[in-house]
């Protein structure tokens, strides 16, 4: 009775050492997580070895491993040369890797495993998955057909933004509507940058109209990091008239000719 509770104990007592030297909270963060091509990025692997002493912290792209840090060995860092991993060894150490001259193939996932040096060895993993991207070089530009433009009328314009990867996804609004987009199912995978193109056809409504003008707008996004916009406003025919005269009354005295032509108005309504 009395050997069962002490082997209970013991089993109790090997379970909390096993606990006090657990490995806990390992995190792998990406800086920035979507990259730009040829840029550089900061992978920072957090743990928390809760008193035991580290054995190495191993770091992969995929299932390839590329660096290793171990700190009873001198050097204690070593790097498994891959295709396209550059590590920037002077700014790499226990915690963090610094990745440069980053190519779009290293898109996927990185992880980093931790292992402790006491027995028994605790090991975790944590894993993130990093984008790489090129941004278009400059904002998307709109062209349009013929001006000006009334209800009923068709409205053509395209617009173009250049190439990124993945493609930039373009929507035209009008008085702040969508109006037109490109599909969000674009090919995810692409081996070059691609330009985007978007047109547009559509009959104009009256709601299209705001205050008698026509703002067009073109919007460019890639992967939620970038987001430019082009902006034309539209010669619209429906000026609207109440506008125009409603610039008399404001910046003090009206010039003669156009207290004229304001009573000219009122005269063209009444009638
Ligand atoms: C790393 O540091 C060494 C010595 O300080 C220096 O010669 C080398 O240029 C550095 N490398 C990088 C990539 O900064
Ligand atoms: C690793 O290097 C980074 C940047 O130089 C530094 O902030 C961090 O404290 C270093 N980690 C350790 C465990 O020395
Ligand atoms: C990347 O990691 C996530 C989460 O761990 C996993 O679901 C996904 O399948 C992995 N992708 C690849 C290509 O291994
Ligand atoms: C839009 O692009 C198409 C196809 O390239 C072209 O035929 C059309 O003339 C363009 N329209 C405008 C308004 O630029
Ligand atoms: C359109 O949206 C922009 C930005 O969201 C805003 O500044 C502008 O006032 C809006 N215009 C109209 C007519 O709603
Ligand atoms: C266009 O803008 C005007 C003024 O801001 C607004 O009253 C109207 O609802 C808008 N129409 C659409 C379709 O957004």
């Amino acid at each position: 009775m009395c050997k069962m509770t002490l082997s209970r104990w013991l089993v109790l007592a090997v379970l909390v050492l096993r606990d006090v030297f657990a490995l806990k909270d390992v995190v792998l963060t990406i800086r920035p997580q979507t990259v730009e091509k040829s840029r550089h990025a900061t992978l920072i692997c957090s743990y928390d070895l809760e008193g035991a002493s580290l054995y190495y912290v191993k770091w992969y792209r995929g299932t390839y491993e590329f660096y290793r840090y171990t700190p009873s060995e001198k050097p204690t860092t070593k790097l498994f040369p891959f295709k396209a991993i550059n590590v920037d060894m002077n700014r790499s150490n226990s915690t963090q890797v610094v990745l440069t001259d980053i190519d779009f193939q290293l898109s996927g996932n990185f992880s980093c495993e931790v292992t402790t040096a006491e027995e028994p060895a605790s090991t975790q993993t944590a894993v993130k998955s990093m984008l790489v991207v090129q941004l278009p070089q400059y904002p998307p530009t709109i062209s349009v057909g013929r001006e000006p433009l009334d209800y009923g009328d068709v409205l053509r314009a395209n617009c173009s933004s250049p190439p990124a990867r993945p493609p930039a996804w373009l929507k035209f609004m009008l008085n702040n509507s969508t109006v037109s987009f490109t599909p969000r199912m674009l090919p995810r995978q692409v081996q070059e940058a691609h330009w985007s193109d978007l047109s547009l056809e559509l009959k104009l409504e009256a709601y299209h109209f705001n205050r008698g003008k026509l703002i067009l707008r073109c919007a460019a996004e890639v992967s939620e990091i970038y987001y430019e916009e082009a902006v034309l406003e539209l010669a619209s025919a429906r000026n609207p008239v109440p506008e125009k005269v409603s610039a008399l009354d404001s910046a003090g005295p009206a010039p003669c000719h156009t207290v004229l032509l304001g009573v000219l108005f009122f005269l063209i309504i009444r009638v």
